[in-house]
């Protein structure tokens, strides 16, 4: 993953890297052995992690100079610091940042106002860490400078985060966005990619999505116009649509009568005194069939189900969160059944309901549900996605 990140920057050696957030160096070691007489500036929080860094240059035989600052690199005053340790400002950097969301200090601001990003980010308490990751090494790079960064899949794909998509596609000059398999990280199974901005205006109309599509495999790339790529600045997104020859003649928006989640959460699904479905109880060898849930009807008329979420009879049920969200998908043939908040009701005229079931199990609507969810750790689809599902006529 650290070969990719840094094979993505320009060629030429940059004057200076800045690594922020560097713990052990892995994305630093790595451009150390691209560019052999590197000038080298990493910062972190961490002490312990400097050492083990300072070691691993040492034992490869590191020609260039490398300085490492222990300090919050999300300091607004940072850029003093670094001035005082780097003669020009970075022409390059690499950043694998925490993914968390941080407590908002009032510094941050600046560093947001800086990067030009007022304004385009979601509330305070919901701001990823690594927005204010990319937002100071933007600020702090030279001009023309190029940096490579590690981003969750929220700055990507989440509707919070279409304006900060907008913003940053119209200020900077991104070249490319990199959709890394899953557990690309030892120990964690989160939607990553590598995000590859230069500090200038963008050259043209065009930004390039691609995906490694394994550890070790070719990255395949697309381009896409710049206002579709600010909806999702993923590769599966937009190749689904470009695969798609004519656009859809029905669209699940332009038939549904009802679309909504279910009442209960997990832990109301296991103290409830009556069947709750649950994504678990849909299984590979459901799908796509009609579904009998006689026998439950009684139990629903007690007061703890009055406000909950009932399927009936001709109601598609499909998970809204997981994995293998696309595999469970079926209908209620009879009876009524309450469901669980990881599913959606699905309601549909009576001439629909076939084409509908059949639309979202079909191997083209199989993908199509894949490329729309979105989400670090569980995938999930929303409803406006939902809406416009294609609806293949029977
Ligand atoms: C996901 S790790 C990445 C480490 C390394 N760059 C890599 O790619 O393996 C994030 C690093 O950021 C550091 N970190 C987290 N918050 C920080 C902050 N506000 N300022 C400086 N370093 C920070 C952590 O100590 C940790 O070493």
């Amino acid at each position: 993953m650290s070969r990719l990140l840094v094979a993505s920057l320009p060629a030429r050696t940059p004057s200076s890297l800045l690594d922020l957030g560097a713990g052990e160096g892995a994305l630093a070691l790595e451009a150390s052995s691209r560019w052999k007489c590197l000038d080298l500036v990493t910062v972190d929080v961490d002490h312990h992690a400097s050492r083990v860094l300072a070691q691993q240059l040492q034992r490869r035989g590191f020609a260039g100079r490398h300085r490492h600052v222990q300090q919050d690199a999300l300091e607004v005053d940072l850029c003093r610091r670094l001035s005082q340790e780097m003669k020009w400002r970075p022409s390059a950097a690499v950043c694998n940042p925490p993914f968390l969301v941080p407590a908002w200090r009032k510094g941050y601001c600046s560093i947001v106002e800086d990067a030009g990003f007022s304004g385009a980010l979601p509330a305070i308490t919901s701001t990823d860490a690594a927005t204010l990751f990319l937002a100071q090494n933007l600020r702090l790079m030279e001009m023309g400078g190029t940096v490579a960064i590690i981003v969750p899949d929220s700055l990507v794909s989440a509707s919070k985060y279409q304006r900060f998509r907008e913003t940053l596609l119209a200020k900077y000059d991104l070249q490319q966005a990199i959709r890394l398999p899953r557990g690309a990280f030892a120990g964690t199974d989160a939607l990553a990619h590598v995000f590859v901005v230069a500090k200038r205006k963008p050259a043209n109309d065009l930004v390039r999505l691609s995906v490694l599509p394994a550890l070790g495999a070719k990255v395949k790339s697309i381009y896409v116009d710049r206002d579709r790529a600010a909806k999702r600045l993923d590769y599966f997104f937009h190749a689904s649509q470009q695969q798609q020859q004519h656009p859809p003649s029905l669209a699940l928006a332009d038939i549904v009568v009802d679309l909504r989640r279910g009442s209960f959460n997990s832990a109301e699904v296991r103290a409830s005194p009556a069947f709750v479905l649950h994504t678990t109880d849909i299984h590979q060898a459901m799908r796509g069939t009609w579904f009998d849930f006689t026998g439950g009807d009684e139990t629903y008329r007690d007061e703890r189900f009055k406000s909950a979420v009932i399927a009936e009879a001709g109601d598609i049920l499909l998970s809204r969160v997981g994995r293998n969200a696309a595999d469970k998908v079926i209908g209620v043939l009879a009876g009524s059944i309450a469901i669980s908040d990881c599913l959606y009701r699905l309601r549909v005229g009576p001439d629909h309901r076939v084409s509908v079931l059949r639309s979202l199990t079909s191997a083209a609507g199989e993908s199509w549900l894949k490329a729309h969810a979105y989400g670090v750790a569980a995938r999930q689809i929303s409803k406006a996605d939902l809406l416009m599902l294609p609806v293949e006529p029977l």
